[in-house]
């Protein structure tokens, strides 16, 4: 059986990254962590990584004189792990071309929205403002648009009367845990690729987003 080689970027808590290494753990999925690169020392993904035996790294962004400098430091980290995706999961840094160009159709994030509403930050609070029934989460290649790319996946969850963005997010977390697991094991299990701003499973171009329903798999 081969793993599927991933390279995870974070800056914070990494419950995400925590969620793929207790799926890996517990045999649900066929994937090899390479590398968790963070751009925060402080991270907590990185204690979550090197619990598991994972090889971290922190490139610092404030150690970088410019944006440039910063992305060709990470891309040459990321390019030595030789991953087949690079997942970021958490990673609060908006990726540039000199990352992009070369692991371009192998990055995906994972985004607290039903994209192609409310990319960037506030998510929450921004869906309770609009009066929103539904809020949730999307994963999407990366494109040269900040959460611009196209969505592979996304699950829905309600938004409750009196839900404000403390208890949202706390619903939605646990199941961007599930989506993110079952996205990747969908690349365990297919070809999933993206050409040209489109996505094909199996070489089947995908007309909308896989939708993540409760209590099931995406592959
Ligand atoms: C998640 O909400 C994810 O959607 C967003 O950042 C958060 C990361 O959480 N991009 P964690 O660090 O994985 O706990």
């Amino acid at each position: 059986m081969s793993y599927l080689r991933l390279t995870v970027l974070i800056s914070g808590n990494g419950s995400n990254l925590q969620a793929l290494i207790d799926a890996r753990a517990n045999g649900r999925l066929g994937i090899e962590i390479a590398r968790v690169i963070s751009n925060r020392a402080d991270a907590r993904g990185l204690s979550r990584a090197q619990s598991a035996g994972i090889p971290t790294q922190v490139i610092d962004h404030l150690a970088f004189s410019g944006r440039e400098d910063f992305d060709r430091e990470l891309a040459n980290a990321i390019l030595a792990t030789q991953p087949r995706l690079v997942v970021l999961a958490g990673f609060m840094r908006i990726i540039g071309p000199q990352v992009l160009t070369p692991l371009e159709g192998r990055m995906i994030n994972l985004h607290p929205s039903l994209l192609p509403l409310y990319r960037g930050t506030n998510t929450y609070q921004r869906a309770l403002d609009a009066g929103d029934v539904q809020h949730g989460a999307s994963i999407h290649f990366v494109s040269e648009e900040l959460d611009g790319g196209p969505v592979l996946s996304q699950l829905r969850i309600p938004v409750l009367p009196d839900d404000d963005s403390n208890s949202l997010a706390a619903r939605l977390a646990p199941m961007e845990h599930r989506l993110l697991v079952s996205t990747i094991e969908l690349f365990t299990r297919h070809d999933v690729e993206c050409r040209d701003d489109k996505i094909y499973v199996d070489g089947k171009k995908l007309s909308r987003p896989l939708l993540l329903q409760p209590d099931e798999h995406l592959s």
